[in-house]
């Protein structure tokens, strides 16, 4: 029988997105049911890049399921070392677990990944490519804050050229009705053509680029801020020039509607004042929590856990 895997935020459909969101919002009202979903299932969390939040939640989730992980949290400290390769490592790993999840620096490492994985395969973020558990992290807390997927300005502002949090969930939000998008960067990181010409273009949905937070801030109901990524920069004088080209705060905020959702995959360096966190409309705390239920519904839905055996 085919495994699932999940590389793109595509790879689910619209209609398993939502009974993801339904399932991970059961979860998170009466976790205790779930508590032995995955007993005796084992997750590899194999990360080749730093991670807080997307590997840590992957292993909160396993617990929280009755399940166990093993990995590692460094690829220092595996055969990759010794000059093993990517795919070498996941086909050898999906003989010792049930379902693995890997974050790698290199962009397509995960679709290689899967092609040889045994078991299902979770990209946890291939370089500056995609991050589909993030997207369905986001989605989470956009309809628990909004209580629906159509109709908003979403405003996508910082690194749009190396942020895969922002690549994916682009590709994901396209797919609702009435969806426009502002893309607020410096020159240097506007978002790539690809996903100009393939996704936006190809399916007549509106966009602008800009250069400027103050100006577009106002017309946004969701503001999705993401920080300068200074491991994908080749040049630190380019990054140094770059990083603090936005840092949002209660000033820029006075012009913004009552119900902005401000959102931020995190890690967060300074591009949201500490003063925001304690706005109504600052989210992204609650994006990091809403990461563990998702996983939980992602990992019970790939190794094909029904609810009711749990
Ligand atoms: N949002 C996110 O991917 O965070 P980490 O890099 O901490 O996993």
């Amino acid at each position: 029988m085919k495994v699932r895997h999940l590389i793109d935020s595509c790879d689910l459909t619209v209609k398993e997105v939502e009974e993801l969101i339904k399932l991970a919002n059961k979860i998170m009202d009466n976790p205790n049911k779930y508590n032995t979903c995955c007993k005796n299932k084992i997750l590899a969390t194999l990360f080749f890049e730093p991670s807080t939040r997307t590997r840590l939640s992957f292993e909160a989730a396993m617990h929280r399921l009755g399940g166990s992980v093993l990995g590692f949290a460094d690829g220092a400290s595996s055969s990759g070392a010794k000059g093993e390769s990517v795919s070498d490592t996941v086909k050898t790993v999906s003989c010792y677990t049930d379902i693995i999840a890997m974050r790698h620096p290199k962009e397509g490492s995960a679709f290689v990944a899967a092609e040889v994985s045994n078991v299902p395969f979770i990209n946890g973020g291939d370089g500056g490519h995609y991050h589909p558990t993030q997207t369905l992290t986001d989605l989470l807390t956009i309809y628990n804050v909004k209580n629906k997927f159509e109709d908003f300005v979403i405003g996508f502002c910082g690194d749009l050229k190396f942020g895969r949090t922002v690549h994916s969930l682009v590709k994901a939000m396209a797919r609702y009705k009435n969806i426009s998008f502002i893309f607020i960067s410096p020159v240097e990181l506007v978002i790539p053509d690809y996903l100009k010409k393939d996704v936006l273009e190809k399916n007549n949905i509106k966009y602008y680029e800009s250069t400027n937070l103050e100006k577009e801030i106002s017309k946004l109901d969701i503001l999705y801020m993401t920080r300068v990524q200074k491991e994908r920069f080749f040049n630190e004088s380019d990054y140094i020039r770059l990083k603090d080209t936005y840092i949002l705060n209660q000033e820029k905020l006075k012009n913004a509607k009552e119900d902005l959702c401000i959102m931020h995959p995190l890690p967060r360096v300074n591009e949201i004042s500490r003063e925001v966190d304690s706005d109504s409309r600052a989210a992204y705390f609650k994006q990091a929590k809403y990461g563990v239920y998702i996983r939980m519904a992602l990992i019970m839905k790939l190794l094909e856990i029904e609810e009711k055996v749990c």
